[in-house]
């Protein structure tokens, strides 16, 4: 996918038609955050494709501020492991009773199963964008990415593959395992592979963890 980008025409806007509409309906109702991997592996073209994609993404001042890490040695994905689980055990003891009892059984992280590990960065310093919005808004810096996240989720449900993003993280001590720079804001940890199950509704909600909120308790008019 990642030649596709770059070789796609200029010669005019693509025309979208109802059934294109009605796919992407359901490519955003099936999207889901995967926790459960097939140990099959992707192929590293995929991934790269998937963030070629990503970096299509809108950015503030065009920053492009993302900032891809793919993480195979044993050791590190190891250092990460174990630093959600000393966070997910923290957690935990903010919960009392019948929600600790329920937290207790939620899977939080495919960490352990998924083929791919991709850690996705802010470089909030980065010149690039010449700080157009970062005065009055830094953090746009971060939601340029969320942005690029996003987008390459969807991209990845749309090639078959499931990503869960695991934010139960120290995001300090990650910079330090991942040996990136320490002034990279860590915005997402993505566990990525080919899905064991495929679900219209939230784990979260199947598990009885959290419902989806109305509309009407959503939206308001001014
Ligand atoms: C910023 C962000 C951080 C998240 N962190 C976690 C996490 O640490 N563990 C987890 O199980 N899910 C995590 N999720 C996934 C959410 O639980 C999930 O998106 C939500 O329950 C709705 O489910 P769906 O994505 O399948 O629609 C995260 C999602 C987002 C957007």
């Amino acid at each position: 996918m990642a030649d596709e980008n770059k070789s796609r025409p200029a010669s005019g806007p693509p025309v979208f038609d109802d059934d294109f509409r009605w796919a992407l309906g359901d490519l955003f109702a099936w999207r889901r955050d995967v926790r459960r991997f097939l140990s099959d592996p992707v192929d590293c073209a995929v991934i790269d494709g998937l963030i070629s994609t990503a970096t299509l993404a809108p950015s503030v001042g065009n920053s492009q501020p993302w900032r891809f890490v793919t993480i195979d040695a044993p050791e590190r994905r190891a250092a990460v492991r174990a630093n959600f689980e000393a966070a997910n055990a923290e957690a935990l003891g903010d919960y009392g009773g019948e929600q600790a009892r329920l937290y207790a059984t939620l899977k939080l992280s495919g960490l352990d199963q998924a083929p791919v590990h991709l850690a996705i960065f802010a470089d909030i310093n980065t010149r690039d964008g010449h700080g157009l919005g970062k005065k009055t808004m830094p953090e746009t810096l971060a939601y340029s990415v969320v942005g690029a996240v996003n987008t390459l989720w969807l991209a990845a449900r749309a090639e078959g593959i499931g990503v869960g993003w695991v934010s139960i993280l120290d995001p300090v001590q990650i910079n330090s395992v991942l040996d990136v720079p320490e002034d990279w804001l860590l915005v997402a940890y993505l566990c990525i592979g080919y899905p064991q199950e495929e679900h219209i509704d939230p784990e979260l909600e199947r598990h009885g963890w959290q419902d989806r909120l109305p509309a009407d308790t959503i939206t308001i008019r001014r």
